[in-house]
């Protein structure tokens, strides 16, 4: 079994990333969530993390993160995921409630009493994980793995012309976390773009019995297939499921181990991640291409495990 600690901004491919793990926890197992800000503002992000995983029945605690970036302006991406962060999906009112106490002590607390044996994937803003690295030194040490949804290595930015939103949203955050010497594995949109969500899957999941996902999630695509078409002119990317897929599957990945680092100085190029060449030695792996068939199948496992 894989524990992690999950830290979002929960916006649509957020709650696929969720919602995956929540249906393949015969392997994975979340300990806590923490919703930073990203997104949308913190308030939205924890609102939008304690509906989802109430609606799915994963019972993991949530707890609060970071407001904001550790240096720049906040930076979010309304523009792409609505008002409140996750448009589309209604949610009856929630009984379930954010754990009380800040989530990156409880991060910390956490991975200090479980040393070598939690995850941290974070799939917004990497804030809350730089914090906690620059709070405790023995945090890197005792982590097993970190797995990121961010960067654009040898591709365009998507916020601008070379960096990719969760980096550029705080880019002093991304230098810590690539500088901490934990094995990091990450999806930038070198790899994460090449999985687009298809018409096909949307027919195939219209055509799914009801479940505790299947209207979540085309209530959500609804709102977030014709936003992308707008802002980017091609059908959404799964770029925060990726993390979990490797977790369960990392077959489905192939993967270039190189330096990375982040622009936090450019005017025109803050926030972009500067790849290095190949070095097996390096820790950090980063994602280049995927199989889009096997994630899908293991997409609909998942959804069929949230009956
Ligand atoms: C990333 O930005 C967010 O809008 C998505 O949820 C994803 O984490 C893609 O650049
Ligand atoms: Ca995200």
């Amino acid at each position: 079994m894989k524990h992690i600690i999950m830290d979002v901004d929960t916006g649509h491919d957020d709650a696929v990333a969720i919602a995956l793990a929540g249906g393949l926890n015969d392997e994975i197992v979340i300990d806590g969530f923490i919703a930073t800000a990203g997104n949308q503002i913190r308030e939205y992000t924890l609102e939008n993390t304690l509906n989802l995983t109430e609606a799915l029945e994963m019972e993991a605690p949530v707890f609060a993160g970071s407001i904001g970036p550790l240096l720049r302006d906040r930076v979010l991406a309304g523009n792409i995921h609505g008002a409140n962060g996750f448009e589309g999906p209604v949610f009856e009112k929630r009984k379930k409630k954010e754990c009380m106490g800040n989530g990156i002590r409880w991060a910390i607390d956490h991975v200090l009493s479980h040393p070598g044996e939690i995850t941290f994937v974070s799939v917004g803003p990497w804030t809350d994980l730089a914090v906690c690295l620059k709070s405790d030194e023995r945090f890197a040490s005792s982590l097993k793995e970190i797995v990121l949804m961010g960067g654009a290595v040898d591709h365009p930015g998507n916020v601008t012309p070379s960096a990719e939103f969760n980096v550029f949203a705080d880019p002093e955050a991304a230098e810590i976390v690539f500088g901490s010497g934990v094995p990091i594995t990450f999806f930038p949109l070198d790899v994460t773009l090449k999985l687009l969500l298809t018409q096909e899957v949307l027919d195939k999941v219209k055509n799914l019995p009801e479940s505790r996902y299947k209207n979540i999630f085309l209530a959500s695509m609804g709102f977030y297939v014709p936003s992308l078409l707008k802002a980017h002119g091609e059908m959404p990317a799964m770029h925060d499921p990726c993390t979990i897929a490797y977790l369960y599957d990392p077959s489905i990945f192939k993967y270039s181990y190189r330096p990375i680092s982040v622009e936090t100085k450019g005017d025109k190029t803050y926030g972009k991640t500067i790849g290095g060449k190949e070095d097996k030695n390096s820790t950090t792996k980063m994602a280049v291409d995927v199989d889009t068939d096997k994630f899908w199948a293991l997409f609909f496992k998942a959804v069929n495990n949230l009956v």
